[in-house]
């Protein structure tokens, strides 16, 4: 076993000589999530990164969060422990088969789920994350036909909540982590712990939304214990969430609605790894930098600030 507080000692003394801020989302391995600066969801960390002044930014996360980062902030410097670390959702999304989308229904706006490309969101009108889907797709007339790209869950989801279920047309991608998600086996977990509280990520598929009590970004669900007298919550997301919930109300109960929830790519960015990185030559450090090509970036960042405004 690694000496994390070793590492994680050591992980801040590169970061404050480096001037580098440390994100993590909140899927990370615990450790790492110790070692941040700031932990988050898509959209809280998306904001960090354009706020921080820091000029070196270590994003600890997936690909498509370090690209988000660097389209709002080119002048600063973004890495990644393991650039390797990508979302296979967010890959299921393909620019060719968005332009024929478009092209089949000329009259639609593309809505993005935050989880995709810099060239997929170069495509598009405007971005969303989890947290904020149902508002950015309200903001539209009701009649407005929306092409929503790539979560077949989340954009269903979404047409629910807005009563949109005739005009969405969904991008059919899909988180395997979320996707796993079962109503029966949850439903066996909430019988043995009576009184639980479900709470779920809109990534889940409709039968386990429709059961639980609060659908909520991995934010939101760290947020909303504190709003509810329950003691024993059951989370359904990936199971790096329940490190900062558990820190957050020790005093709560909080069981993961599957222990199988585990996102391999949030998880292939190791303490070592970011140690690292941090410690390379500068020359070196290229190869964990994630860059966007200026043309795509510039058509990406109106999508993104859409989304931010
Ligand atoms: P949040 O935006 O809710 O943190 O989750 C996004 C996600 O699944 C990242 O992979
Ligand atoms: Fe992608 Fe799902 Fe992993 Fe998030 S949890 S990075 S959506 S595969």
């Amino acid at each position: 076993m690694p000496d994390f507080a070793a590492l994680q000692q050591e992980l801040r003394r590169l970061a404050a000589e480096r001037d580098v801020v440390i994100l993590a989302h909140n899927y990370q391995r615990p450790e790492v999530q110790d070692a941040a600066d700031h932990t988050g969801d898509s959209l809280e960390l998306s904001r960090i990164a354009q706020k921080d002044p820091h000029q070196v930014i270590l994003f600890c996360g997936v690909h498509f969060m370090a690209e988000t980062a660097y389209i709002l902030s080119p002048q600063k410097t973004v890495l990644m422990p393991d650039k390797h670390a990508g979302c296979p959702m967010a890959d299921m999304a393909t620019v060719a088969g968005l332009r024929k989308l478009k092209a089949e229904h000329p009259d639609a706006v593309v809505v993005a789920y935050v989880n995709t490309s810099a060239d997929i969101k170069a495509e598009t009108d405007v971005c969303c994350t989890s947290a904020n889907a149902v508002q950015v797709v309200d903001r539209f007339p009701k009649d407005q036909k929306i092409i929503f790209v790539p979560d077949r869950n989340l954009g269903d989801y979404v047409a629910r909540q807005t009563g949109r279920e005739e005009t969405m047309i969904l991008w059919q991608g899909w988180c395997h982590v979320h996707d796993d998600f079962r109503a029966a086996e949850i439903g066996e977990i909430r019988a043995a712990n009576p009184g639980s509280v479900l709470m779920a990520h809109p990534e889940i598929r409709r039968e386990v939304l429709e059961i639980a009590d609060v659908v909520a970004s991995t934010s939101g669900m760290l947020r909303y214990p504190e709003t509810s007298d329950a003691r024993t919550f059951v989370v359904a997301t990936e199971t790096g969430l329940l490190h900062k919930l558990g820190a957050l109300y020790p005093d709560r109960k909080f069981i993961p609605a599957s222990t199988k929830a585990i996102c391999p790519n949030m998880k292939r960015n190791t303490l070592e790894k970011a140690v690292a990185t941090l410690g390379e030559e500068w020359d070196d450090v290229l190869e964990h930098e994630v860059v966007v090509p200026e043309r795509t970036r510039l058509k990406a960042l109106q999508a993104v600030e859409r989304m931010l405004a």
